[in-house]
């Protein structure tokens, strides 16, 4: 496995890979990695022949007050965790080589960045925007894979790739969970004992809200407040924001009808947690 750190490095074996193979995926990651991302460069080892995974701590979308200095590295781990799923590239930049001095082009995807993340960090989609189109540019690939973990993410990414006409398949792998049902994050790393066990009480209020939709509930609000109930139950936790919106459109519902999003942040200690489901009305 190689490890690139410049764009011009990344571009000529990009251009060498397109020779040779049929087909190149992206993985985009923050590193630090987990069995969420190794499930992503797992599917994409299936489905292309070669796979390129990203790990850049992308600053411009961390707000002034939020945890890129803090946030966990580790490229020697995630090194070795990475080959030995087969992926044959790492494309690891430098801040400065991925914005230069002088660097101002942006992209906004408008409406759906406007609630649940894009509301409580302002900005954050301009920059997972921004660095993701630019790492389609760079890598070119067919594939492009993102975990459902990051709903809006996902939502606020295809907006993209449609809306500019970019010529990528965007793949979604579904959460990935501990087996007590914790979804798996690199921010994981910063609870201690106490807050990782008080962190289960966001899959653990996700599982109420489904168990009340099959019980045949259908009242947005009275969903909300039992699902705000049952964090504010843990004395650890502070909800940020657990919203239900209609899927995939994230438009405001009153009543659930088909798909909604039930999306959290929630903050246990210093730590910032978020996960969601699909609720769905049969
Ligand atoms: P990061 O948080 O490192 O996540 C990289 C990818 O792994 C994202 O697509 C995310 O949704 C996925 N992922 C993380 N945890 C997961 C889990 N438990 N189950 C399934 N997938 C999971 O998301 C980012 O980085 C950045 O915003 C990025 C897209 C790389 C742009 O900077």
């Amino acid at each position: 496995m190689k490890i690139i750190e410049t764009i011009k490095e990344m571009r000529e074996f990009v251009q060498q890979a397109q020779q040779q193979v049929q087909s190149i995926a992206l993985v985009p990651t923050m590193g630090s990695l987990h069995e969420g991302h190794l499930t992503l460069m797992n599917r994409a080892v299936q489905a292309c022949d070669i796979v390129v995974v990203s790990i850049f701590i992308n600053p411009t979308q961390f707000g002034p007050n939020e945890d890129l200095a803090k946030y966990p590295r580790d490229l020697a781990g995630d090194s070795e965790k990475a080959a030995s799923t087969g992926v044959q590239v790492i494309f690891h930049p430098r801040a400065d080589e991925m914005y230069p001095e002088g660097y101002s082009s942006f992209i906004e995807v408008e409406g759906i960045t406007e609630k649940l993340c894009g509301l409580s960090r302002l900005g954050h989609f301009r920059g997972v925007a921004t660095v993701v189109s630019k790492l389609l540019n760079i890598v070119q690939p067919n594939k492009a894979f993102f975990g459902q973990k990051d709903a809006q993410q996902v939502l606020v990414l295809e907006r993209m790739v449609t809306d500019l006409n970019m010529n990528v398949t965007l793949e979604v792998v579904p959460i990935v969970r501990e087996a007590d049902g914790l979804a798996m994050s690199s921010r994981n790393a910063f609870l201690s004992a106490i807050e990782r066990r008080a962190g289960l009480v966001l899959s653990r209020s996700l599982k109420r809200a489904e168990e009340l939709v099959a019980e045949g509930e259908t009242d947005v609000e009275k969903i909300r407040t039992q699902v705000i109930a049952e964090i504010k139950s843990e004395k650890l936790a502070s909800c940020e924001y657990a919203e239900i919106y209609s899927y995939p459109t994230l438009q405001d519902v009153t009543v659930l009808q088909d798909k909604g999003l039930l999306a959290l942040a929630v903050r246990i200690g210093n730590t910032r947690l978020i996960d969601n489901t699909i609720l769905e009305v049969k």
